[in-house]
């Protein structure tokens, strides 16, 4: 399963995405975590440790790497660069190893006028389209908040989209819109994941607005979830409720690729 993980800024995709890679781990799978977000924080969702990370540059940020990698060669006019650079051995040359779960940040990609056309650019698409297309492992991917990312078409080659919502239109109508922008790009797989849900009105906005989506399941408004935040620390290493809840969201995942 390669899964990109969408939404409106602040529902909780990171969340979710962590503590998904790490239920995903604990069940023997080998699992790809991918920070797609220029404001990366997916690694503390994860679990990892921040004095793990102060060594860590983000993909994009390695210019030099880009560069070799892409063959960049700087002229008056702009540069001339591969459109093919090698990027298989990346997961191992550059992702963290957290409790089974294999972490790569990309970081922030410049962006110009439609999409800009550069080796970052090149190397990220070319990367990105290697891991859905030629790996064996279950890849989720934690989006940036929004639609602009769709435009860019680097989670072309997704097989589903997981939209996070909060009981609230706006959320829900970034999710409709969501749907429509993946459908436009030929991925049929678009589900929900309810979040922040404290009473029966949270799950019926939720479930009466999206009733043309498989919904995977519901994650509670959870104070654990917001002192693992505090501390830094995975939801998934101090609280049992919400390993439930993604436990169910991962077999109802697991079931729509099946049924
Ligand atoms: N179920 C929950 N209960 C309470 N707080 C939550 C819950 N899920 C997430 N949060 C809190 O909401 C905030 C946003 O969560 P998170 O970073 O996962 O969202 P996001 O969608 O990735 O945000 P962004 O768009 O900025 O990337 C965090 O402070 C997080 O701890
Ligand atoms: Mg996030």
């Amino acid at each position: 399963m390669k899964i990109a993980i969408s939404g409106k800024g602040g529902v909780g995709k990171t969340t979710l995405a962590g503590v998904l890679a790490r239920t995903l781990s604990a069940q023997s799978e080998t699992v790809l975590a991918i920070d797609a977000d220029p404001d990366s924080n997916l690694a503390s969702a994860v679990g990892v440790p921040l004095d793990l990370l102060t060594n860590i540059t983000p993909l994009a940020e390695m210019t030099h790497f880009i560069e070799e990698r892409t063959e960049t060669k700087k002229g008056g006019y702009g540069s001339i660069f591969k459109l093919n650079p090698k990027v298989d051995d990346i997961p191992e040359k550059f992702s963290i190893d957290y409790k089974g779960v294999k972490l790569l940040i990309l970081g922030s990609v410049p962006q110009g006028g439609g999409g800009c056309f550069c080796p970052e650019n090149v190397l990220l698409k070319n990367l990105l389209s290697h891991l859905f297309i030629q790996r064996n492992e279950t890849v989720i991917v934690d989006m940036e908040a929004g639609l602009e990312h769709l435009g860019r078409g680097s989670t072309s080659y997704v097989d589903a989209f997981i939209v996070v919502v909060e009981p609230g239109m706006r959320s829900i109508q970034t999710a409709l819109q969501i749907k429509k922008l993946a459908s436009d790009l030929g991925i049929k797989r678009v589900f929900v994941v309810g979040n922040k849900v404290q009473a029966d009105e949270d799950r019926q906005v939720i479930t009466e607005n999206l009733d043309d989506f498989p919904i995977l399941g519901l994650m509670a408004y959870n104070p654990k979830v917001l002192e693992a935040d505090r501390k830094g620390v995975s939801p998934y290493d101090i609280d049992e409720q919400i390993k439930d809840e993604v436990d169910t969201i991962l077999k109802n995942l697991r079931n729509q690729f099946t049924s």
